[in-house]
């Protein structure tokens, strides 16, 4: 499997997303600032991977901090929740990983037993969050595995699948949401041939999916972002699959900058457009997609391209890396918890219930 993120005795290890697909490099993260960095950089990235990366930032920090008594590794704790949190805004994957582990460790820290001494009672609570981080590694895989299956069968049988950005094993612990629909389909048989929207200006789809679906032998072509209109119009695509950083209660649902485009040309030509994500991309707290915040990077990643400048100095940029598709072009939503439909205000407030429920 793609090797995206790894716990190690020495730290956390990263396949360095930005030298892919020319160099397989590794980035070891040995404090939470590394894993801060890491994030924030975007040698990690993707929803689900970057909310993982958080939980072992958080282990890891708990792991290293030289405080010797309980009070002090919460003070640690707090702080390291401000810093992994104020990587990267629009993925409610971080600040659901985040607040997980944070809220574990105040449970830890009131069950300790008043027998023991503070360096028993950090010992004990180290290995549980670790123990969590390695857990939530786990389920995420698992997940993507879960949403395969569901997925799998809402894909043609024969046919072209359009995916933009890279919602895959990369921007996951593994296996991926979108690409893990795909991956699911060929590995039950379906002949899917897929086109990889570039995806500007970081060309996740050129440089990730590409390189990830060909390293699994998925026959992939690559498009220029202003193309999937003029193929969709020749009946050239079946599907699309797409990933998401944020759903909102009404089932809006943000991803990278141009999946709306592609989101309203699938509803003109009758093309179902499909969104893959973990419960854990799904924000009830936030009522419409209106309110969820879109990250603004740097300039530098549209005027620039591998380093050569590509527009004239003084013109202006625009760089929102996120945009967000309104819940009516939304076919369906795939989660580990089951396919959801429009009306989505309903069928997500039903999952909640039963989230709840367990
Ligand atoms: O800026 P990125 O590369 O982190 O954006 C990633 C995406 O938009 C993905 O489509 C999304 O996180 C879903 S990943 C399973």
């Amino acid at each position: 499997m793609i090797p995206t993120l790894e716990w190690t005795d020495q730290g956390v290890r990263f396949l360095d997303q930005t030298k892919l697909p020319l160099e397989e490099t590794y980035v070891l993260a040995t404090s939470y600032q590394d894993v801060a960095t890491v994030i924030r950089d975007m040698i990690v990235r993707g929803a689900p991977a970057i909310g993982v990366s958080a939980a072992m930032g958080m282990a890891l920090g708990i792991q290293n901090s030289p405080s010797t008594t309980v009070a002090a590794l919460s003070k640690d704790v707090d702080e390291m929740a401000k810093v992994l949190a104020a990587t990267r805004p629009t993925a409610v994957n971080l600040f659901w990983a985040i607040e997980r582990i944070r809220v574990l460790y105040y449970q830890l820290v009131d069950k300790q037993p008043a027998n023991l001494s503070e360096a028993e009672k950090i010992e004990r609570i180290r290995e549980e969050v670790r123990a969590e981080a390695l857990r939530m590694y786990d389920e995420d895989i698992e997940a993507c595995k879960t949403m395969g299956r569901f997925g799998a069968e809402l894909l043609p049988k024969e046919g072209t699948v359009l995916t933009h950005c890279n919602a895959g094993a990369l921007a996951t612990c593994g296996y991926g949401t979108a690409l893990g629909v795909i991956r699911a389909a060929v590995e039950a048989g379906h002949k899917i041939n897929v086109l990889a929207d570039e995806t500007r200006p970081y060309l996740q789809g050129a440089r990730l999916t590409a390189w990830e679906l060909l390293h699994d032998g998925i026959q992939t072509s690559v498009l220029c972002d202003n193309m999937s209109g003029a193929l969709m119009r020749k009946g050239r695509i079946q599907a699309v699959i797409v990933g998401s950083d944020r759903i909102a209660a009404n089932g809006d649902v943000a991803n990278k900058i141009g999946t709306y485009s592609v989101s309203v040309l699938a509803k003109e030509h009758g093309i179902p457009f499909y969104v893959a994500a973990p419960w854990s991309t799904v924000d009830m707290a936030t009522k419409h997609g209106d309110d969820i915040p879109i990250e603004e990077r740097s300039a530098y990643e549209v005027t620039h391209s591998n380093g050569k400048q590509m527009t004239p100095d003084g013109c202006g940029i625009e760089n929102p890396a996120f945009d967000v598709t309104p819940a009516k072009y939304v076919t369906a939503i795939i989660t580990e918890r089951g396919v959801l439909y429009p009306p989505y205000d309903e069928s997500m407030r039903a999952m909640e219930a039963a989230v709840k429920a367990e």
